[in-house]
Protein backbone atom coordinates (compact mmCIF):
# COMPACT_ATOMS: atom_id res chain seq x y z
CA UNK A 1 0.00 0.00 0.00
CA UNK A 2 1.27 3.33 -1.15
CA UNK A 3 1.46 4.92 2.91
CA UNK A 4 3.64 7.42 3.50
CA UNK A 5 2.94 8.11 6.52
CA UNK A 6 4.03 5.20 7.88
CA UNK A 7 7.33 5.36 6.00
CA UNK A 8 9.90 3.13 4.07
CA UNK A 9 12.32 0.70 6.20
CA UNK A 10 14.63 -1.91 5.64
CA UNK A 11 12.38 -4.80 5.13
CA UNK A 12 9.10 -2.77 4.19
CA UNK A 13 8.65 -4.32 0.89
CA UNK A 14 8.33 -8.05 2.38
CA UNK A 15 6.23 -6.44 5.55
CA UNK A 16 3.73 -5.19 3.10
CA UNK A 17 2.94 -7.89 0.77
CA UNK A 18 2.80 -10.11 4.08
CA UNK A 19 0.16 -6.99 5.34
CA UNK A 20 -2.11 -7.32 2.27
CA UNK A 21 -1.38 -10.73 1.74
CA UNK A 22 -3.08 -10.78 5.30
CA UNK A 23 -6.35 -8.37 4.71
CA UNK A 24 -7.03 -9.95 1.75
CA UNK A 25 -7.11 -13.49 3.46
CA UNK A 26 -9.07 -12.22 6.09
CA UNK A 27 -11.65 -10.09 4.12
CA UNK A 28 -12.12 -12.33 0.86
CA UNK A 29 -14.71 -14.47 2.19
CA UNK A 30 -17.02 -11.57 2.72
CA UNK A 31 -16.41 -9.82 -0.37
CA UNK A 32 -16.97 -13.24 -2.19
CA UNK A 33 -20.71 -13.40 -0.24
CA UNK A 34 -21.26 -9.85 -1.42
CA UNK A 35 -20.44 -10.49 -4.81
CA UNK A 36 -22.34 -13.61 -5.46
CA UNK A 37 -25.45 -12.19 -3.56
CA UNK A 38 -25.65 -9.67 -6.21
CA UNK A 39 -25.40 -12.28 -8.70
CA UNK A 40 -21.67 -12.00 -10.43
CA UNK A 41 -22.17 -13.73 -13.32
CA UNK A 42 -20.01 -14.99 -16.41
CA UNK A 43 -19.29 -12.10 -18.95
CA UNK A 44 -19.51 -9.48 -16.25
CA UNK A 45 -17.25 -6.72 -17.05
CA UNK A 46 -15.71 -5.57 -13.83
CA UNK A 47 -13.19 -2.60 -12.61
CA UNK A 48 -11.78 -3.92 -8.86
CA UNK A 49 -10.24 0.10 -7.54
CA UNK A 50 -7.22 0.10 -5.08
CA UNK A 51 -6.95 -3.88 -5.93
CA UNK A 52 -3.56 -4.38 -3.32
CA UNK A 53 -2.55 -7.83 -3.55
CA UNK A 54 -5.27 -8.74 -6.75
CA UNK A 55 -6.84 -11.54 -4.76
CA UNK A 56 -10.54 -10.18 -5.80
CA UNK A 57 -9.54 -9.14 -8.98
CA UNK A 58 -8.26 -12.90 -9.96
CA UNK A 59 -11.26 -14.43 -7.81
CA UNK A 60 -13.31 -12.13 -10.59
CA UNK A 61 -11.27 -12.99 -13.73
CA UNK A 62 -12.02 -16.94 -12.67
CA UNK A 63 -15.76 -16.14 -12.44
CA UNK A 64 -16.17 -14.24 -15.30
CA UNK A 65 -14.29 -16.43 -17.65
CA UNK A 66 -12.96 -15.69 -20.80
CA UNK A 67 -15.94 -13.59 -22.10
CA UNK A 68 -15.73 -11.54 -19.19
CA UNK A 69 -12.96 -8.66 -18.06
CA UNK A 70 -12.09 -7.36 -15.22
CA UNK A 71 -9.66 -3.57 -14.92
CA UNK A 72 -7.93 -4.22 -11.79
CA UNK A 73 -6.13 -0.81 -11.01
CA UNK A 74 -4.38 0.52 -8.14
CA UNK A 75 -1.88 3.56 -7.36
CA UNK A 76 1.08 0.73 -6.43
CA UNK A 77 1.18 -2.17 -8.45
CA UNK A 78 4.25 -3.66 -6.69
CA UNK A 79 2.31 -6.10 -4.71
CA UNK A 80 -0.25 -7.59 -7.33
CA UNK A 81 -0.06 -11.17 -7.77
CA UNK A 82 -0.05 -13.15 -11.12
CA UNK A 83 -3.42 -13.07 -12.81
CA UNK A 84 -5.50 -14.91 -15.66
CA UNK A 85 -5.35 -12.88 -19.37
CA UNK A 86 -8.69 -11.89 -18.76
CA UNK A 87 -7.80 -9.10 -15.98
CA UNK A 88 -5.91 -5.96 -17.21
CA UNK A 89 -3.58 -5.12 -14.30
CA UNK A 90 -2.71 -1.22 -14.67
CA UNK A 91 -1.48 1.22 -12.61
CA UNK A 92 -4.39 4.02 -12.09
CA UNK A 93 -4.70 6.58 -9.52
CA UNK A 94 -8.65 6.32 -8.60
CA UNK A 95 -8.44 10.68 -8.00
CA UNK A 96 -7.18 11.70 -10.78
CA UNK A 97 -6.49 9.55 -14.09
CA UNK A 98 -9.39 9.42 -16.14
CA UNK A 99 -12.00 6.77 -15.91
CA UNK A 100 -14.61 5.10 -18.64
CA UNK A 101 -18.16 6.16 -17.88
CA UNK A 102 -20.75 3.34 -18.10
CA UNK A 103 -18.72 0.40 -19.09
CA UNK A 104 -19.03 -1.70 -15.87
CA UNK A 105 -21.43 -4.09 -15.04
CA UNK A 106 -20.00 -4.45 -11.58
CA UNK A 107 -17.41 -1.51 -9.70
CA UNK A 108 -15.71 -2.88 -6.35
CA UNK A 109 -13.38 -1.18 -3.93
CA UNK A 110 -12.60 -2.35 -0.32
CA UNK A 111 -10.60 -0.64 2.47
CA UNK A 112 -9.45 1.72 -0.32
CA UNK A 113 -11.73 4.94 0.11
CA UNK A 114 -11.08 6.10 3.70
CA UNK A 115 -7.44 6.40 2.51
CA UNK A 116 -8.52 8.34 -0.17
CA UNK A 117 -8.80 12.41 0.80
CA UNK A 118 -10.70 13.12 -2.33
CA UNK A 119 -13.32 10.21 -1.75
CA UNK A 120 -16.42 11.99 -1.94
CA UNK A 121 -15.71 13.05 -5.64
CA UNK A 122 -14.57 9.45 -6.44
CA UNK A 123 -17.47 7.64 -5.05
CA UNK A 124 -19.07 9.68 -7.94
CA UNK A 125 -16.84 9.01 -10.49
CA UNK A 126 -16.95 4.96 -9.17
CA UNK A 127 -20.83 5.53 -9.82
CA UNK A 128 -20.32 6.92 -13.33
CA UNK A 129 -18.08 3.78 -14.36
CA UNK A 130 -21.17 1.74 -14.05
CA UNK A 131 -23.12 0.76 -16.52
CA UNK A 132 -27.10 1.50 -16.33
CA UNK A 133 -28.72 -2.03 -14.00
CA UNK A 134 -25.07 -2.72 -12.91
CA UNK A 135 -23.87 -2.65 -9.64
CA UNK A 136 -21.53 -0.65 -7.12
CA UNK A 137 -20.24 -2.30 -4.10
CA UNK A 138 -18.07 -0.08 -1.83
CA UNK A 139 -16.24 -1.47 1.74
CA UNK A 140 -15.01 0.18 3.82
CA UNK A 141 -14.17 0.81 7.66
CA UNK A 142 -15.84 2.05 10.64
CA UNK A 143 -12.98 2.59 14.01
CA UNK A 144 -15.16 4.32 16.45
CA UNK A 145 -16.11 1.78 18.56
CA UNK A 146 -12.36 -0.26 17.72
CA UNK A 147 -11.18 2.73 18.93
CA UNK A 148 -12.63 3.52 21.77
CA UNK A 149 -12.49 -0.18 23.05
CA UNK A 150 -10.86 -0.55 26.70
CA UNK A 151 -7.11 -1.58 26.39
CA UNK A 152 -4.11 -1.88 28.25
CA UNK A 153 -1.36 0.66 28.19
CA UNK A 154 0.11 1.60 26.21
CA UNK A 155 -1.02 -0.16 23.71
CA UNK A 156 -4.23 1.72 23.89
CA UNK A 157 -2.62 5.49 23.31
CA UNK A 158 -0.48 3.88 20.35
CA UNK A 159 -3.76 2.39 19.36
CA UNK A 160 -6.03 5.41 19.23
CA UNK A 161 -3.22 7.24 17.81
CA UNK A 162 -3.51 4.93 14.71
CA UNK A 163 -7.58 4.18 14.90
CA UNK A 164 -8.61 8.16 14.79
CA UNK A 165 -6.30 8.96 12.23
CA UNK A 166 -3.87 11.20 14.22
CA UNK A 167 -0.79 9.93 11.99
CA UNK A 168 -2.52 10.74 9.10
CA UNK A 169 -4.72 13.76 9.24
CA UNK A 170 -6.15 12.90 5.15
CA UNK A 171 -7.36 9.68 6.47
CA UNK A 172 -11.38 9.32 7.51
CA UNK A 173 -11.56 6.25 9.36
CA UNK A 174 -14.76 6.33 9.62
CA UNK A 175 -15.99 6.44 5.83
CA UNK A 176 -18.06 3.08 6.44
CA UNK A 177 -20.39 4.53 8.04
CA UNK A 178 -21.14 7.74 5.41
CA UNK A 179 -21.48 5.07 2.96
CA UNK A 180 -25.38 4.17 2.98
CA UNK A 181 -25.85 8.02 2.92
CA UNK A 182 -23.86 8.54 -0.12
CA UNK A 183 -25.73 5.41 -1.71
CA UNK A 184 -28.46 7.53 -1.07
CA UNK A 185 -27.22 10.43 -2.65
CA UNK A 186 -26.67 8.57 -5.74
CA UNK A 187 -30.32 7.49 -6.09
CA UNK A 188 -28.45 4.02 -6.08
CA UNK A 189 -31.78 1.26 -5.86
CA UNK A 190 -31.70 -2.06 -4.11
CA UNK A 191 -29.28 -0.69 -1.67
CA UNK A 192 -27.98 -3.44 0.87
CA UNK A 193 -26.08 -2.79 3.50
CA UNK A 194 -23.93 -5.86 6.04
CA UNK A 195 -21.57 -5.54 8.46
CA UNK A 196 -18.66 -7.64 10.71
CA UNK A 197 -16.41 -7.50 13.55
CA UNK A 198 -13.94 -10.50 14.46
CA UNK A 199 -11.67 -11.48 16.72
CA UNK A 200 -7.88 -10.26 16.25
CA UNK A 201 -5.35 -12.24 17.27
CA UNK A 202 -0.99 -12.17 16.68
CA UNK A 203 -0.07 -14.64 13.99
CA UNK A 204 -3.67 -14.91 12.39
CA UNK A 205 -4.70 -12.94 9.33
CA UNK A 206 -7.30 -11.34 11.39
CA UNK A 207 -5.03 -9.28 13.51
CA UNK A 208 -1.72 -9.07 11.26
CA UNK A 209 -3.06 -6.54 9.07
CA UNK A 210 -3.33 -3.65 11.81
CA UNK A 211 -0.24 -5.05 13.42
CA UNK A 212 1.87 -5.62 11.29
CA UNK A 213 0.36 -1.47 9.72
CA UNK A 214 1.45 -0.69 13.87
CA UNK A 215 5.14 -1.78 13.77
CA UNK A 216 5.54 1.24 11.10
CA UNK A 217 3.66 3.66 12.56
CA UNK A 218 5.37 3.56 15.99
CA UNK A 219 8.08 5.52 15.01
CA UNK A 220 5.97 8.56 14.21
CA UNK A 221 3.68 8.44 17.05
CA UNK A 222 6.92 8.09 18.93
CA UNK A 223 8.44 11.17 16.89
CA UNK A 224 4.52 12.48 17.78
CA UNK A 225 5.50 12.42 21.18
CA UNK A 226 2.12 10.30 21.84
CA UNK A 227 4.37 7.43 23.54
CA UNK A 228 8.30 6.82 24.45
CA UNK A 229 10.17 4.80 22.34
CA UNK A 230 10.00 2.06 24.90
CA UNK A 231 6.26 2.35 25.47
CA UNK A 232 6.47 1.94 21.94
CA UNK A 233 8.27 -1.64 22.13
CA UNK A 234 5.98 -2.43 25.27
CA UNK A 235 2.63 -1.61 23.15
CA UNK A 236 3.96 -4.27 20.46
CA UNK A 237 5.06 -7.03 23.07
CA UNK A 238 1.55 -6.34 24.65
CA UNK A 239 -0.20 -7.27 21.43
CA UNK A 240 2.24 -10.53 20.37
CA UNK A 241 1.76 -11.70 23.82
CA UNK A 242 -0.12 -15.21 24.04
CA UNK A 243 -3.48 -15.14 24.75
CA UNK A 244 -4.08 -11.68 23.45
CA UNK A 245 -7.54 -11.04 21.99
CA UNK A 246 -9.31 -7.65 20.86
CA UNK A 247 -12.50 -6.86 18.54
CA UNK A 248 -11.65 -5.85 15.22
CA UNK A 249 -12.84 -2.26 13.19
CA UNK A 250 -15.80 -2.82 12.06
CA UNK A 251 -16.17 -3.77 8.11
CA UNK A 252 -19.21 -2.04 6.35
CA UNK A 253 -20.35 -3.39 2.99
CA UNK A 254 -22.67 -1.45 1.15
CA UNK A 255 -24.32 -1.96 -2.32
CA UNK A 256 -26.71 -0.52 -4.97
CA UNK A 257 -27.41 -1.08 -8.35
CA UNK A 258 -28.01 1.51 -11.30
CA UNK A 259 -31.39 2.12 -12.87
CA UNK A 260 -31.56 0.55 -15.86
CA UNK A 261 -32.79 3.40 -17.65
C1 LIG B 1 -5.66 -1.09 2.61
S1 LIG B 1 -5.16 -1.41 0.97
C2 LIG B 1 -6.54 -2.40 0.40
C3 LIG B 1 -6.18 -3.34 -0.72
C4 LIG B 1 -7.32 -4.24 -1.23
N1 LIG B 1 -8.42 -3.45 -1.76
C5 LIG B 1 -7.83 -5.15 -0.14
O1 LIG B 1 -8.86 -4.87 0.46
O2 LIG B 1 -7.18 -6.20 0.10
C6 LIG B 1 -5.50 0.12 0.12
C7 LIG B 1 -5.10 0.08 -1.34
O3 LIG B 1 -5.58 1.28 -1.97
C8 LIG B 1 -4.60 1.73 -2.87
N2 LIG B 1 -4.82 3.17 -3.14
C9 LIG B 1 -4.69 4.20 -2.27
N3 LIG B 1 -4.97 5.38 -2.87
C10 LIG B 1 -5.29 5.07 -4.16
C11 LIG B 1 -5.66 5.86 -5.30
N4 LIG B 1 -5.75 7.20 -5.22
N5 LIG B 1 -5.90 5.22 -6.48
C12 LIG B 1 -5.81 3.87 -6.55
N6 LIG B 1 -5.46 3.07 -5.51
C13 LIG B 1 -5.20 3.67 -4.33
C14 LIG B 1 -3.30 1.43 -2.16
O4 LIG B 1 -2.17 1.45 -3.03
C15 LIG B 1 -3.60 0.04 -1.57
O5 LIG B 1 -3.28 -1.00 -2.45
Amino acid sequence: MADESYGAYEGYEDSERVRLNQLAEARDPRTRRVLDRIGLSYGWRCWEVGAGAGSVSAWLGRRVGPEGAVWSTDLDLQFHRPVLPNVAVEQHDVARDPAPRAAFDLVHTRAVLQHVPERDQVIETLWAAVAPGGWLVVEDGAFQAFSEQPLPEPYATVHRAMATGATAEWRDPNFGVRLPGRFRDLGAEDIDITGEVWAMRSGEPGGEWWFLAMERAIPRIVQAGLVTAEEGQTALAQVRAPGFVMMSSLSIAVWGRKPAK
